[in-house]
């Protein structure tokens, strides 16, 4: 079967991990890149050989040798980026969140079913081997029903900036970059229920800390400490129809002693921590038992996670897989996140079952 011909558009920091996972799949070839800023895409395609470079990806839609796109760009261009794809004939990979507005997501979706491509979204943690394994236990029934999961990502310094920070190019702050994924994750292992309220807060109290000398942390290529719209932190309660909730919390900025991740499922039968480490807690004969699978990669891989959900992008396109992160669950996530925003802005709980 011919190769999958992939153009990458928005070639940042992310780009590279798709780029150097597209370049170990022996089924792709890498054949266009697009950025706005044309050096940037110049140099991408220079470091991965790549022959097409474009700075307006209507150009790069537009180039028949192209069968597939991954778009990296802002969040608030992956709407209109993936629609056009889509309605240009390319399978599109999406980077999460969706889009921005509930609006755009459905507009999205519709452009799926119009025109039959496949549209995956860009749900990195659903791949990592961890949690290939865990869904082993848990469609096994071996966690029973999920009820409970905790979802929170701290960071204490950790505001990109740049459009990471402008809520017009971003739609928010940690709820909507990192807040998606933890959320996602335990939506998607809960085996994704239908949401019925969900209740939030969000804080601007600290800002995005920039005054903070002697301590490192990642800055956007165009961080300007002046310019910050989003909020420092986020948490809500979010509660489905069979009865289960979730509740996340999600940080730039805090007065917190140190980073961290928590990600834990629980249910009738057993419970599962998701970080640092796959771990399990059930019971046997009246005893309590902590399980530790025994794996090479017991945590989240960032690099075997983008290297597994590329391969799937590749697999779909070659039509040899079923949708893992079809756009529904991108509409729903918008959704959820939206809602979050809405009922903090409010004060009070949003029902999403009405
Ligand atoms: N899955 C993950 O773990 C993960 C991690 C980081 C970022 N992301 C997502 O990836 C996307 C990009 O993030 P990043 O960190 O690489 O940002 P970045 O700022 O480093 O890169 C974005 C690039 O997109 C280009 N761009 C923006 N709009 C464009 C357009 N209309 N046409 C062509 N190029 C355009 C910019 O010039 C820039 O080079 C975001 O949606 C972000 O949420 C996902």
């Amino acid at each position: 079967m011919e190769k999958v011909h992939i153009g990458l558009i928005g070639c940042g920091s992310i780009s590279d991990s798709h780029l150097q996972a597209y370049a170990a799949n022996p089924q792709v070839k890498l054949v266009a890149v697009c950025d706005l800023n044309p050096e940037r895409a110049r140099q991408t395609a220079a470091k991965y050989e790549v022959p097409g470079i474009y700075d307006d990806y209507k150009e790069l839609l537009a180039d028949p040798n192209v069968h597939a796109v991954s778009i990296c760009t802002w969040n608030n261009s992956h709407a209109e980026i993936s629609i056009a794809a889509l309605r240009a004939g390319k399978h599109v990979l999406c980077e999460k969140p969706l889009c921005k507005t509930v609006e755009e997501a459905l507009a999205v979706q519709q452009a799926v079913e119009e025109t039959g491509r496949i549209l995956q979204v860009g749900y990195v943690r659903r791949h990592a081997a961890n949690i290939e394994v865990l869904k082993r236990f848990i469609d096994a029934g071996d966690l029973g029903e999920l009820y409970y999961a905790k979802a929170s990502l701290i960071r204490r310094l950790g505001n990109p900036g740049g459009w990471f920070a402008d809520s017009e190019r971003s739609g928010g702050g940690p709820l909507i970059d990192i807040g998606v994924h933890v959320i996602d994750l335990c939506w998607y292992l809960m085996g994704k229920p239908k949401v019925v309220s969900v209740s939030g807060n969000t804080y601007r109290k600290l800002g995005n800390r920039s005054h903070i000398e002697n301590y490192a942390y990642y800055q956007a290529a165009d961080f300007d400490p002046s310019v910050n719209t989003v909020e420092d932190m986020a948490n809500a309660l979010i509660r489905f129809e069979n009865g289960a909730s979730l509740a996340v919390d999600v940080s730039f900025s805090l007065h917190a002693r140190k980073e961290s991740a928590q990600i834990a499922v629980f249910g009738e039968r057993g419970g599962a921590e998701i970080e640092p480490a796959l771990a399990i807690a059930t019971e046997r004969h009246n005893t309590i038992l902590n399980v530790d699978p025994q794996l090479t990669t017991p945590g989240f891989d960032f690099v075997d996670s983008f290297k597994r959900e590329i391969n799937h992008f590749v697999q779909l396109c070659r039509g040899e897989a079923e949708n893992l992160c079809p756009v529904e669950d991108g509409v729903e996530m918008i959704r959820i996140l939206n809602a979050i925003y809405q009922s903090a802005a409010e004060g009070r709980e949003i029902r999403l079952d009405q």
